[in-house]
């Protein structure tokens, strides 16, 4: 297994290009289960949760090319419906297949997503809307068995809790379904926006995309004209990086992105002490007087971001004082916490709520566990700034959602290299 050494305390500066967005890329990819042609994708993120999606169809007989940030690919010969637990088990998000291979073929069978460091992460709501659309859903054998031989139709769904790949998998199964489909509290982030403008595009008549309630007028089971499109950026890529700066004090510019999809981060910074500018697809982080602490709520966009919790609890670390993390939707989000407390962070931990004591260059060098992607990515943020070397093992969590870090904070001057276990 690989791990990262990183020598701390260097100074950043320059900028980098923000990659696409895995989590606008997933669902699109799994969408084109949908498409009755050929699609040219472009700005794909090279992650390993990218290269497991593309694996999935391909098992599932999809023709797909891949080249730099670019995906070909043509669903039209599909004939698996079967998403297998090999491959589910290295990444939950395959749950994305769920909704359009039943769509399209009126039969799926899904090895049930395990759940994950940060918590159970049941699909429960995802099940329960199928149902309501008439599909007959059965778990076996840690497989979710669905069928609609008489294909899907238009329903009223009311989501108990905004989920965002369960909003995803909805709205791709409505797609193709009988008649209408409304979905009330539904997800609002901006892959799920992407995901419903795509298929707009492609011919489907969907209304209210961008607000909590959608409204879908099903093809009853016509596939769709895919027109080719772009990902969008990545806004927690994006913010990862603009926390390297933070965290190192030290003047970053971020390129390629949509700042808007980063409003509730930059005022976090501003509360911060930070100075923020914008440009129409740029964004420079500058540095602070006084790191300030925080109290940093994390809910659905277009709030705080679950997402940049473990970032911005790396850079509380190095402010004067104390901020209180309240992570409200994920039930184990923490697993960050025990490997900060081991570089020197003073952090103490009650339910839900996470109280930093920070205190600017406390942080040390030393071996530390990555756990999930998130995570990963704050102990590369607390290496960047603390004394001496600091080694981070498991870095396979990293490879799922950071296309080229290394490469990318080396260009802005950090000392980070990647070696063999
Ligand atoms: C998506 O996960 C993202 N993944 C996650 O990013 C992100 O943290 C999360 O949304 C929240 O923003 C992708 O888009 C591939 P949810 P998702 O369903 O859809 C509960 C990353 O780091 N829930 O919105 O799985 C659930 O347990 C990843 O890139 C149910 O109870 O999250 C959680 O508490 C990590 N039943 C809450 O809802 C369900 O059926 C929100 O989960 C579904 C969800």
């Amino acid at each position: 297994m690989n791990y990262l050494n990183i020598k701390g305390q260097k100074q950043l500066n320059g900028s980098v290009k923000i990659s696409g967005a895995k989590n606008a890329a997933l669902p699109l990819l799994a969408s084109t289960i949908l498409s009755q042609n050929e699609i040219n994708i472009g700005n794909v993120p090279d992650v390993v949760d990218i290269n497991t999606l593309l694996k999935l169809l391909g098992k599932l007989g999809a023709s797909y090319d891949r080249y730099n940030n670019h995906v070909k690919i043509n669903t039209s010969n599909l004939n698996e419906t079967k998403a297998t637990y090999d491959i589910v088990k290295t990444m939950r998000a395959s749950i994305l297949v769920l909704g359009p291979l039943l769509a399209r073929f009126g039969h799926c069978e899904v090895s049930l997503p395990g759940g994950c460091a940060i918590g159970q992460r049941p699909v429960d709501l995802h099940l329960k809307a199928l149902e309501q659309m008439g599909a007959k859903i059965e778990i076996k054998n840690g497989y979710i068995l669905a069928t609609c031989p008489e294909g899907l139709q238009g329903s009223t769904i009311v989501f108990d809790k905004v989920t965002v790949t369960g909003t995803e998998n909805i709205v791709m199964a409505a797609a193709l379904a009988k008649g209408t489909s409304i979905i009330i509290n539904a997800a609002k982030e901006p892959e799920v926006v992407q995901l419903c403008e795509v298929l707009k595009d492609a011919g489907l008549d969907i209304k209210g995309i961008g607000t909590d309630t959608l409204a879908i007028v099903g093809t009853n089971k016509k596939l769709l004209n895919f027109k080719e499109f772009d990902i969008i950026p990545d806004r927690i890529e994006a913010g990862t990086y603009l926390c390297a700066g933070a965290i190192t004090n030290t003047k970053l510019t971020i390129e390629n992105v949509i700042p808007m999809h980063l409003d509730a981060v930059l005022a976090k910074f501003r509360e911060m002490g930070f100075s923020i500018q914008k440009d129409t697809n740029s964004v420079t982080i500058l540095p602070a007087d006084e790191i300030k602490p925080a109290h940093i709520v994390t809910t659905e966009y277009p709030g705080f971001p679950t997402d940049m919790q473990a970032q911005f609890m790396a850079l509380a670390t190095q402010a004067n004082g104390v901020t209180i993390i309240d992570e409200r939707l994920f039930e184990n989000r923490y697993m960050h916490v025990s490997e900060l407390l081991r570089m020197g962070a003073d952090i103490s931990l009650s339910g839900n709520t996470a109280t930093v004591s920070g205190k600017p260059n406390t942080l040390n060098g030393t071996d530390v566990m990555a756990t999930d992607l998130r995570a990963s990515s704050a102990l590369v943020l607390a290496g960047l700034v603390a004394r001496g070397e600091t080694k981070i093992h498991r870095i396979y969590h990293l490879d799922r959602g950071y296309e080229n870090l290394e490469g990318k904070l080396s260009s802005l001057g950090a000392n980070i290299q990647r070696f063999n276990e």
